[in-house]
């Protein structure tokens, strides 16, 4: 454990240097080097050539800012393990041209069409796990000392493999989705941002529910709250959403619906797509999909924002700016390397957190951050409607990766039939059938 002020600097690797998630993180860490002092950045990526496109931006970015702290980037996963504190995780086994297949091969069955959701995100995951797993092989061999937080998605489905599989491994799994819900609700009661709350939350990752949320004084804010939400969902419009894309408007206005069902929490926005699936596929283009939106803006945002800075040789004036995304993660690797306790929100497995819940679900759930890990919060007995749909969805997860570990076909086809939003098990055979076809360089071979 280091102590603040007593000159340690840490050496931090992005894995999966290429993500367009990147140079967020650079500038946040760049602008929190007095709380989190780096003397190493690194960049670790199978894709050399997308993610020198970000690396060279970066080098601009860091002779300007931070000229002491060594940087490399490299497809050399000895020389990117090495001498690392910190590994930031947030590859995509497969990039858009994978999660395209993910959203559309569903919609062509009428069934939603998402990264992490349904058929879809079962799909991403198979091909996950194995990359993932790869990230905590090299971050032992090289730098078994380090701590790996690891955004790359399906979160749940990752995490649960790597409970399996790793289960002694450094690997805590995050998400950004409460993080965002949260600085909404601030800005909702008039405060600054998600650090001025606290909060009680439990589900699985892309399916939990708020029971509770204060201010720091203690105050309720949940009366407030509810008000709002049942008549706008996060949506908070102005200048606060001006960047905000039109699928995420649609996505933070339907939190209204997914609230009516429960009016005793405030619900993960994602749990839109179980509750209401056939308004969700009405609302869908099966041949223009989140993926192509995000080519058409995140992705060619990031990297033509890079390319100018290249091409002027500065950074200075650059458009890059730190978000809840890229916070969130410096923040954990602070808690962690100077054993704040914060209370932060990971994915991990059960063992009590949720009373009435299977101790070995990989749920998520507030934990205490410090330098031995997360410390999960009891959050007591799960409401019959909550526990009810935990169950079914963690059943799904745990199928998707007995499959996985299995090589069973007859697992993976449960998986898909057992989901919410799969009307029956011949749509999920051949959702599959099609599915299985598409990831042939990816999945292990299923019998
Ligand atoms: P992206 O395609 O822009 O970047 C991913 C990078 O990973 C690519 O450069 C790709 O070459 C690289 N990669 C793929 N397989 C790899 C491997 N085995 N080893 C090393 N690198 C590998 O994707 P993006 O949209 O920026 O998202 C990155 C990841 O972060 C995705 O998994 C996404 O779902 C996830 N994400 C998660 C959260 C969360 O809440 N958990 C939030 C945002 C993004
Ligand atoms: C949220 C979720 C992530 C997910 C992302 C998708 O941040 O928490 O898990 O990857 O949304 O965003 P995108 O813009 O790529 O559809
Ligand atoms: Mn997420």
């Amino acid at each position: 454990m280091a102590k603040r002020g007593d000159g340690k600097k840490f050496s931090v690797l992005i894995a999966g240097g290429g993500s367009t998630y990147t140079p967020g993180i650079v500038l946040t860490l760049l602008n929190g080097l007095d709380k989190f002092p780096l003397r190493k950045l690194k960049f670790y990526d199978i894709d050399g050539e997308r993610q020198e496109k970000i690396a060279e931006a970066t080098e601009i970015l860091l002779k300007e800012r931070a000229p002491e702290i060594e940087f490399l980037a490299t497809t050399d996963p000895e020389k990117a393990f090495t001498d690392v504190d910190f590994v930031m995780a947030q590859i995509r086994v497969g990039k858009y041209a994978m999660r395209d297949v993910d959203e559309k091969i569903p919609l062509k069955h009428g069934v939603v069409g998402q990264e992490t959701t349904g058929p879809g995100g079962i799909a991403y995951g198979l091909r996950s796990i194995p990359g993932v797993i790869g990230l905590v092989k090299y971050m032992e061999k090289y730098s078994p000392d380090a701590w790996m937080l690891n955004y790359s998605n399906p979160a749940a489905i990752v995490a649960e493999a790597t409970r399996r599989e790793c289960p002694n491994s450094k690997i805590i799994n995050i998400c950004d989705m409460p993080i965002g819900i949260m600085d909404r609700m601030a800005e909702i009661v008039g405060l600054k941002d998600r650090n001025e709350l606290d909060f009680r939350y439990y589900g699985l990752n892309h399916f939990g529910w708020w029971t509770d949320v204060w201010d720091k004084e203690g105050n309720n804010l949940m009366p407030e709250l509810k008000e709002y939400v049942s008549k706008n969902g996060y949506w908070i419009g102005g200048d606060y959403d001006k960047g905000t894309e039109a699928s995420w408007e649609a996505t933070f206005k339907m939190a209204a619906d997914t609230f009516a069902l429960d009016p005793t929490t405030l619900p993960n926005t994602y749990l839109k797509y179980y509750m209401y699936p056939t308004q969700v596929v009405e609302h869908s283009d099966p041949h223009h999909t989140r993926t192509d939106e995000v080519r058409e803006h995140r992705e060619k945002n990031v990297f033509s924002e890079c390319k100018r800075i290249v091409k002027e040789g500065t950074a200075k004036d650059t458009n890059f700016v730190p978000d809840d995304h890229s916070t969130y993660i410096v923040d954990l690797c602070e808690a962690i390397a100077y054993n704040t306790h914060q209370r932060m929100l990971a994915i991990i497995p059960n063992e009590g957190a949720i009373s009435n819940i299977d101790p070995t679900a990989t749920v998520e759930v507030p934990c205490l951050f410090g330098s031995n890990g997360p410390e999960r919060l009891a959050m007591g007995e799960a409401a019959q409607y909550q526990a009810g749909m935990i169950t079914e969805q963690n059943s799904v997860e745990k199928l998707a990766v007995d499959a996985w570990q299995q090589h069973s076909y007859t697992k993976l086809w449960q998986a898909f039939s057992l989901c919410k939003i799969v009307p029956d098990a011949k749509v999920a055979k051949d959702i599959l059938d099609e599915m299985i076809i598409a990831n042939k360089d990816y999945w292990p071979e299923l019998k």
